[in-house]
Formats: structure tokens, C-alpha cells, sequence
């Protein structure tokens, strides 16, 4: 199967800030691809790049084996794109929208009203199509980039950012609207900022952090890959001076795979909570370590962010903005 998408050592700096270093990977057809990582991590440039609006400083990308540099024009007539920033005229409905940009691919009349028409009932518009955009809501507008995006009948869709400052109903029916579109055999190629969609949604993600690519892989395995349940456990202030007997101490049993210092505590990896948990707290006793509070639960989509990054992924959905 020939990949949708190929990055080999891509890079791209501005001036002396570096915004992608040495990214390599490669992206399957019909697979909703996720880059997933903090502001300022890269994702929007490495699209940029893939959809050929900025040039590489380094290293090559193809898009359904057309390279991004040399054959720019081809790889455009096969992809749409919805950029981060929104893009919609105020003053112009729903359809018009997508009539203009009819017209600016040269689409024939009758073939644009037709997919137009098919567009607005697949992010579901077609009620709102003939009201102007500045009545719509976030999540309106959100739907219109979306088809926007998908006029051209691209076979890769590049999102950035989809659900960005959305609402939980918003987010849940455009993650629908993706997941329609892989249904039709579309690649979609998305960034985010959120770690529940980065699990839910992507069938494979890359965990991006200042420019470099820490890990990739299906949520399922990233997860499994940390190897064991996590037991979080911490002690008061007052205590501190014994964690790292505590952390020795905790070592020694059978079934800790892994252990690390956190800030006022131990983030201890089992294999079996049932064993480790009453074993973790007698350890405690032994050496008079008051706990203060601990907790279990399966490895999480951010606990692989911190294991591979060495920082947390705030990754949680802001307030809705209202418009
Ligand atoms: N035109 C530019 N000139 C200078 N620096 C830039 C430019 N565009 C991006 N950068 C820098 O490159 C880095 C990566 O930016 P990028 O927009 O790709 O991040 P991002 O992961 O999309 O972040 P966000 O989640 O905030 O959208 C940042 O340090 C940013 O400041
Ligand atoms: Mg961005």
C-alpha cells in the first residue's frame, strides 16, 4: 500500500527560532492521522508544509507521492484544506461561501450546486445555508470551514485545530463529521491541543513537543507501551524528607515496573493494583511516611504525553468563546 502521506527529515526554521526539527513519518491512506501537542509545538507548520504554502528548510514531503516542493500544483488538486484561523466572510450565507469557492476552483454550475448541496447535509447546514455567517454559531462556523475544506472532493483533508474553543455538543458532532469522511475512504490529516481527541478520534497520532516528534502510534498501543496501571501517590510537606526512602523502599517490590519522583509524591507503574496498592502503603508505614492521598488509575492518553515529553499536556477543553 502506498502511503498517503511521507515526511522524511523535515524541517523548517525562522530565523533562529527552529519550528520543526527532523520530523519523519508516514501517514496510511484512510486513516484520520493525529499531530498532537502544545501551542507552539509545530503542528500548524508541519501542515503548512504538507499543503505547500510554506517551503521546508529541509528534508522532503509527498503527498500521494508527489513531493510538496517540486509539484506543488499537483498536490493542491488533491487536497483540501481548513486552516486554524477561520476564514469566513461575515456578511456572505452559508452557501454563498461555497458558491465562491465553486467558483474559484472553476467548478461547472450544475456539478457545484449539486455538491454544495450534498456538503451542507454532511456537516449538517442545510437549514442555516441561506442565513449570513455573523448569525452563526462557533460551531456553525466550524462546520462551514469544514466544508469548505471539502469543495474540491479532495482524497486528503488537512484540519487544524477542528474543535478549537467549541462546545462539548459542537466537538462531538464534527468528530462525526471526520469520522464520516474516513468513512468515504478520506485521509484526514488533523492537529490538537486535546488529549480526549487526540484518544477518541485519531486512529494514529504523533506526540509533537518543541518541534520534534517523541513517539507515534495508535492511542491503544501508546497506552499499553507505558507498561502497567499507574498508582499516584502523595505525602504532605511535612514528609517530603522521606520519599526517597520511600521511593527505595517501594522499589524493592515485585510487581513496580517503574517509579518516578513527582512533585510532592511517588507516579509508581504496577502490574497488579490489587497487590501493589496494600504493599505500597505498608512500605509507608514501615518507615512512618504519612500519605496523604493516592490514587489508581488505567494509563491515560496524558500520562503518555508526560512520559515521552517530561511535562503535562494541559490539554482541556477552554470555556466555549462566545460570538
Ligand atoms: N511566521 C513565523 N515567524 C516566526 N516564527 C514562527 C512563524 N510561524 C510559527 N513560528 C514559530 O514556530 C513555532 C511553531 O509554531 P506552530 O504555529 O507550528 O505551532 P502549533 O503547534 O501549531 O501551535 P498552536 O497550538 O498554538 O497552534 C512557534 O515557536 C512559533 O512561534
Ligand atoms: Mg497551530
Amino acid at each position: 500500500m502506498n502511503p498517503a502521506i511521507e515526511v522524511k527529515n523535515l524541517g523548517k526554521t525562522y530565523g533562529s527560532v527552529t519550528a520543526i526539527d527532523d520530523l519523519s513519518l508516514t501517514i496510511n491512506p484512510g486513516e484520520i492521522f493525529g499531530l498532537l501537542g502544545p501551542n507552539g509545538a509545530g503542528k500548524s507548520t508541519t501542515l503548512r508544509i504538507l499543503i505547500t504554502v510554506l517551503k521546508p528548510t529541509s528534508g522532503t514531503a509527498t503527498v500521494l507521492g508527489h513531493d510538496v516542493v517540486e509539484e506543488p500544483d499537483t498536490v493542491r488538486s488533491l487536497i483540501g484544506y481548513v486552516p486554524q484561523e477561520r476564514a469566513i466572510d461575515r456578511f456572505l450565507t452559508g452557501r454563498e461561501h461555497l458558491q465562491l469557492l465553486g467558483d474559484l476552483y472553476h467548478l461547472p454550475k450544475a456539478q457545484a450546486t449539486q455538491r454544495i448541496q450534498e456538503l451542507l447535509k454532511l456537516v449538517d447546514l442545510e437549514e442555516h445555508a441561506d442565513r449570513t455567517a455573523k448569525t452563526y454559531s462557533g460551531g456553525m462556523k466550524r462546520k462551514l470551514d469544514i466544508a469548505c475544506g471539502l469543495l474540491p472532493n479532495p482524497k486528503i483533508v488537512f484540519l487544524d485545530e477542528p474543535t478549537l474553543g467549541l462546545d462539548v455538543h459542537s466537538r462531538l458532532r464534527i468528530w462525526d463529521h471526520i469520522r464520516q469522511l474516513r468513512k468515504q475512504g478520506i485521509t484526514i490529516v488533523m492537529t490538537t491541543n486535546y488529549l480526549e481527541e487526540a484518544d477518541q478520534l485519531c486512529d494514529r497520532l504523533a506526540i509533537i513537543d518543541q518541534g520534534k516528534i517523541k513517539v507515534i502510534g495508535t492511542p491503544k498501543e501508546l497506552k499499553a507501551g507505558l507498561g502497567g496501571d499507574s498508582l499516584s501517590l502523595t505525602v504532605k510537606e511535612s514528609q517530603l524528607d522521606k520519599l526517597d526512602r520511600l521511593s527505595e523502599g517501594v522499589k524493592t517490590l515485585s510487581f513496580v515496573r517503574n517509579i518516578r519522583t513527582i512533585d510532592n509524591g511517588l507516579d509508581i507503574r504496577v502490574e497488579s493494583p490489587e497487590k501493589s496498592l496494600p504493599a505500597v502503603l505498608e512500605v509507608a508505614n514501615r518507615i512512618d511516611c504519612q500519605v496523604d492521598g493516592i490514587e489508581y488509575h488505567r494509563p491515560r492518553l496524558d500520562d503518555v504525553f508526560v512520559s515521552f515529553t517530561g511535562h503535562a499536556l494541559k490539554g482541556e477543553y477552554p470555556d466555549p468563546v462566545e460570538e
